[in-house]
């Protein structure tokens, strides 16, 4: 990308009068849950809103054979369930619908690619497409490399035209460690280039996630204060209290809690909230200090580990039964459902600053919120008032339920004599701008058909966080490190996690 970058940042968002290229939307794994819960839904959506061309058609690819009707029955069925926008449009859907198609193809084998290519030729001449397609990959960890392979052997690794594009979106997780996270590039560069590529993390598509950059750099009042001299410490939190809904068992067995959320979505907040000014708002720029920020954090030793972070799992509680009894989950399992962690960014601007990350499931309620706690005052002068219990001043960038950012600042309560209370200033998404918000795979399905990287992430930052994480999983495989706590379903985690900070303005707030 060259520095003139065009993105969507810059262009007036998802709601601007830009049409979407022509395109075939490539599904693989489209008979998958996350093409009937995300993909499937966003893209109506974004027919819904006008911001696809009429020439965008949709290709469905998986190992078991159905018919376009059939297909289309399901994905219907899908759409009316999980689209953000009801009631679905009968009229809408019937008329895209025919746009969607079915293709049966197993990566085992290749000639059932050579096929598949005959098939997208066949579209990209109906729907006029160009040549341009975007493989979007719905599949399980373990299918990537022969995917990625078949694609390349059809050649469907190249534009099916002069001055065409063939990008693939790729979602997480990419890898398991940094080695295998290595592998899965090697493999993908081997077939097609870093600019094809676009690695998905659903988070940067979330509005409010995408504010924090306007919030920091289009305004000058905080900016000044994102730092050591006035932040105290920040608190990242991403509640959930889903557990193992449906077939997600056998994939957290492999994943946990630090590989599922924390290198991926917690991380990427923590980058966002801590880089610096980057030179531009471009991909390549906000990227280029994102990693930065990455790779600032430096490694834990075994101690800082046993100290600095805490995992656990839940047991049977309120909220229903515990992970081991779980559908695909061994009764045995020690993998974390929850983790708490505090990283230090070691650069000037952060240097001592503590990040705190918390993310579980099966939780009391579902949040997720960054929160810059700032440092007290100097000297308390309403103390002999008796005003002495006051909360922080705090700035809460908040991404669900509610989207909105919020300030907490101390007011004086009407009356009589001098008596102070927390109070916060709200800036609420769905007020302010008075629409729902667009779902964060609309944004990003919408990018990757438009060629906009930004908010997708680079190798770098991938290689960058599995650091992080590999050495926090090094160490919680040595004897004598802290064992996996547990905490009841629909509890607020593990009393431990507030054990590590002994300040007690550092400790978690509670959720
Ligand atoms: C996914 C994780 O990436 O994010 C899931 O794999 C998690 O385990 C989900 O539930 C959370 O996303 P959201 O948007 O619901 O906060």
């Amino acid at each position: 990308m060259g520095s003139r970058e065009s993105n969507r940042l810059q262009n007036g968002g998802i709601g601007s009068e830009e049409a979407s290229p022509p395109c075939l939307f490539v599904i693989i794994g489209a008979t998958g849950d996350l093409t009937a819960r995300k993909i499937a839904p966003a893209l109506y959506n974004l027919v819904h809103e006008n911001m696809l061309s009429d020439r965008v058609a949709v290709l469905g690819v998986a190992r078991h054979p159905r018919s376009d009707e059939q297909f289309r029955q399901e994905m219907g069925q899908a759409i009316a369930t999980h689209s953000r926008s009801q009631p679905v449009d009968e009229g809408l859907w019937n008329q895209f619908a025919k746009r969607w198609h079915f293709q049966v193809a197993d990566a085992g084998d290749e000639n059932s690619y050579r096929t598949l290519s005959a098939r997208i030729k066949e579209l990209d001449e109906r729907y006029k497409t160009g040549g341009n397609r975007v493989f979007y990959l719905a599949i399980i960890p373990e299918a990537f490399p022969g995917v990625i392979h078949s694609l390349g052997v059809a050649g469907l690794n190249r534009p099916g035209g002069g001055g065409a594009f063939a990008r693939v979106v790729v979602e997480k997780p990419f890898g398991t460690d940094l080695s295998s996270a290595r592998e899965l590039d090697a493999l993908l560069l081997g077939n097609f280039s870093e600019n094809q590529v676009y690695r998905i993390d659903h988070y940067l598509g979330k509005e409010t996630v995408q504010n924090l950059i306007a919030l920091r750099f289009a305004n000058a009042i905080f900016e000044p204060l994102f730092n050591r001299q006035y932040v105290d410490h920040v608190q990242i939190t991403t509640a959930e209290t889903a557990g193992m809904e449906g077939r997600r068992g056998a994939y957290y067995e492999a994943s946990g809690a630090l590989r599922d959320m924390v290198q991926s979505h917690m991380l990427q907040m923590l980058a966002l909230t801590a880089m610096e000014v980057p030179s531009r708002i471009d991909g390549t720029s906000i990227r280029n200090e994102k990693v930065k920020v990455l790779q600032c954090i430096a490694p834990l030793t075994p101690d800082e580990v046993a100290s600095r972070t805490i995992r656990g799992q839940y047991a049977a509680g309120p909220a229903g039964p515990g992970y081991r009894q779980e559908l695909g989950v061994s009764p045995e399992s020690m993998i974390e459902t929850y983790v708490a962690a505090t990283l230090y960014v070691d650069n000037w601007r952060w240097a001592g600053v503590p990040f705190r990350l918390r993310t579980g499931k099966r939780l009391s309620s579902k949040t997720s919120h960054i929160q810059i706690v700032f440092k007290r005052e100097p000297m308390s002068l309403f103390q002999e008032m008796g005003c002495d219990a006051r909360g922080p001043n705090q700035l809460t960038v908040r991404i669900f339920p509610t989207e909105g950012i919020s300030v907490t600042i101390d007011g004086k309560v009407p009356g009589p004599g001098m008596l102070l209370r927390p109070v916060r200033m709200d800036f609420d998404y769905g007020s302010t701008f008075g629409s729902a918000s667009p779902e964060a795979y609309e944004h990003l399905l919408l990018d990757a058909i438009q060629g906009d990287s930004t908010l997708f992430i680079r190798d770098d930052e991938v290689e960058a966080s599995w650091r992080i994480i590999d050495n926090i999983r090094s160490s919680w495989n040595m004897a004598g490190m802290p064992k996996l706590v547990m905490y009841p379903a629909g509890s607020s985690g593990p009393d431990e996690a507030q054990s590590l900070m002994n300040d007690p303005y550092k400790r978690w707030h509670p959720i």
